[in-house]
C-alpha cells in the first residue's frame, strides 16, 4: 500500500475515533514529529490550525502566554461551535489569560498546594482500599476501567468539594458526557439538545451548593468557592460556577484515564507490572511514566496573537496553534525509548501531561496522590492479573483514554 504523504496525517489530532488506535495513532505522531514536527492541518468542518508536535516547541509556546494565549478557544473546536464557545456565560480557568487569570487561579490555588493535598491522604488511602475491596467482592473478574477506575478520583474529588455520597452517580454521568460527547456510547442523543441538556443539570446542581455553602460555609473547597471574593466584591454567579466545573470535571476523566491506562500498560509489559508488585515502593517513582504513557489530556489549543517563529515557521496573529502533549511526551529526543513503559525512568516528571508554566495543571500533586494511592494498594494485595478481553477505547480529541478492560485476577 502507498504510504500516505504526511501532510494528509494531520486529521489524528481531529478525528475522536483516530485516538480509539493508540498504537496507529502513535506511529503517525511519530512520522509527523520526524517529517513536518509543526503540522498545519485542515480538516473538514474544523478550523485550520498548526499542529505542534515535539516536546521543546510545546514548552517554548508554553512559555510564552503572552503572544500564544488560551482565549478564545482552549481546545479543538469544530467552526459550527465555535462561536458558542467564545460567548458562553460560564468561563474557566482554562479561557482566560493575564490578570483574569492569576486573579482567579489564586482563589484556589492554596487549596492545591502540596503541603495541603497531603492532609487528604489518609481519606484517599481509604478510598483506595474501599475500591481494591470492591474488585475483591466482584469474585475474581471485572472491567477496570469501569468499576475502579471510573470511580475513584471522581469519589476524591467530590469528597474535596464536600459533596454528599448521594450525588456522585448524577456527577459522574454528567462530567462522562461533557468529555465524552462525541463517543458513540456515552453521548447523549441529538447533539445540541445533549450539550444544552448537560450544562444546565450543572448549573442547577452548582447554583443549590453556591446557595447552600454561602448560608452555611464548612470550610471545604466548594465553601471557598463560593464565598470568593474578586477586588472587594463577592464572584458573580457564573465565575463561581466555571470553577465548580472546572474542578469536577478536569480531576475526574483524566485521572482515571491514567488508572485504566497505566493497568493496561502494565500488562502489556509485564516485567513491569513484576518489578511493581515485586516491590510496591516503587509506585512512588513510577506515577510519572504511567502518566507520561498515558498522557489522557490529547492537547490544548492555543491562539497567536504576534508573529513568532520556531523551527522556521512563523505563526501569525490569529492563528490556532495545537499542542500535542500526547506526541511531545514520545518524543525521543527527551525520553529515550519513548514507546517503552520503564517505571524507572528517571526523567518521567518531565513530561507535558499536566502542560507547562502558567496553567500547569492545577490538580497535579491530587492525581500524582490519587494514583500512587490506589496502585500501592491493588499492587501490595494483587497475587495474580491478566487480561481477559480485548480492552477498547473512548472516542474523543481532548481527554481520552481506556473504555474498557476486562481483567480476571486473584488478590490477598
Ligand atoms: C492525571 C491527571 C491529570 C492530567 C493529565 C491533567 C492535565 C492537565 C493539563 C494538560 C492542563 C492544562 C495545562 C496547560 O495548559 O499547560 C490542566 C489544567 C488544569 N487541571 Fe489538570 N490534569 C489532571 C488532573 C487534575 C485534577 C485531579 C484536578 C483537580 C481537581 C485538575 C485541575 C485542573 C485545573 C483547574 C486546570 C486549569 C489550570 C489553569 O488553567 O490555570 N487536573 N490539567
Amino acid at each position: 500500500m502507498a504510504r500516505a504523504a504526511v501532510e494528509n496525517l494531520g486529521s489524528i489530532f481531529v478525528k475522536p475515533a483516530a485516538y480509539a488506535d493508540p498504537f496507529e495513532w502513535h506511529a503517525k505522531a511519530r512520522r509527523i514529529r520526524e517529517e513536518s514536527p509543526i503540522l498545519k492541518v485542515d480538516v473538514e468542518k474544523y478550523p485550520e490550525f498548526w499542529a505542534v508536535t515535539k516536546h521543546a516547541d510545546i514548552m517554548e509556546i508554553e512559555r510564552n502566554p503572552e503572544i500564544f494565549t488560551n482565549a478564545p478557544v482552549p481546545t479543538l473546536t469544530p467552526k459550527a461551535n465555535m462561536r458558542d464557545m467564545i460567548d458562553a456565560p460560564v468561563k474557566t480557568l482554562i479561557q482566560m489569560d493575564g490578570d483574569e487569570h492569576k486573579a482567579h487561579r489564586n482563589i484556589v490555588n492554596d487549596w492545591f498546594k502540596p503541603g495541603n493535598v497531603r492532609n487528604l491522604q489518609e481519606r484517599i488511602d481509604e478510598l483506595a482500599r474501599r475500591y481494591v475491596d470492591v474488585m475483591a467482592d466482584l469474585g475474581g473478574y471485572c472491567d477496570f476501567a469501569n468499576d475502579v477506575a471510573v470511580h475513584f478520583p471522581l469519589q476524591v474529588i467530590l469528597a474535596i468539594l464536600g459533596l454528599p455520597e448521594d450525588d456522585y452517580p448524577r456527577m459522574l454521568k454528567l462530567t462522562q458526557e461533557l468529555f465524552g460527547a462525541e463517543d458513540p456510547d456515552i453521548a447523549r442523543k441529538g447533539r445540541d439538545e445533549a450539550a444544552v441538556a448537560v450544562l444546565l443539570d450543572l448549573v442547577a446542581y452548582f447554583t443549590n451548593l453556591t446557595l447552600d455553602r454561602r448560608a452555611h460555609p464548612t470550610g471545604d473547597l466548594a465553601s471557598v468557592i463560593a464565598n470568593a471574593e474578586l477586588g472587594g466584591e463577592a464572584l458573580p454567579d457564573m465565575d463561581t460556577l466555571g470553577h465548580y466545573v472546572i474542578i469536577a470535571t478536569a480531576g475526574h476523566d483524566t485521572t482515571s484515564s491514567v488508572i485504566a491506562g497505566g493497568l493496561l500498560a502494565l500488562l502489556e509489559n509485564r516485567p513491569q507490572l513484576e518489578l511493581l508488585q515485586a516491590n510496591p515502593a516503587l509506585v512512588h517513582s513510577a506515577v510519572d511514566e504511567l502518566i507520561r504513557f498515558v498522557s489522557p489530556v490529547k492537547h490544548f489549543m492555543r491562539t497567536c496573537q504576534q508573529p513568532f517563529t520556531l523551527r522556521g515557521i512563523t505563526f501569525q496573529p490569529g492563528e490556532l496553534v495545537l499542542l500535542s502533549y500526547a506526541s511531545g511526551n514520545r518524543d525521543d529526543e527527551i525520553f529515550a525509548d519513548p514507546f517503552h513503559l520503564d517505571v524507572q525512568r528517571e526523567n518521567a516528571a518531565g513530561h507535558l501531561a499536566f502542560g507547562f508554566g502558567r496553567h500547569f495543571c492545577l490538580g497535579a500533586h491530587l492525581a500524582r496522590l490519587e494514583i500512587r494511592a490506589l496502585f500501592t494498594e491493588l499492587f501490595g494485595r494483587l497475587e495474580y492479573i491478566e487480561l481477559a478481553g480485548e480492552p477498547t477505547w473512548t472516542h474523543a480529541n481532548f481527554v481520552q483514554g481506556p473504555k474498557s478492560i476486562p481483567i480476571s485476577y486473584r488478590l490477598r
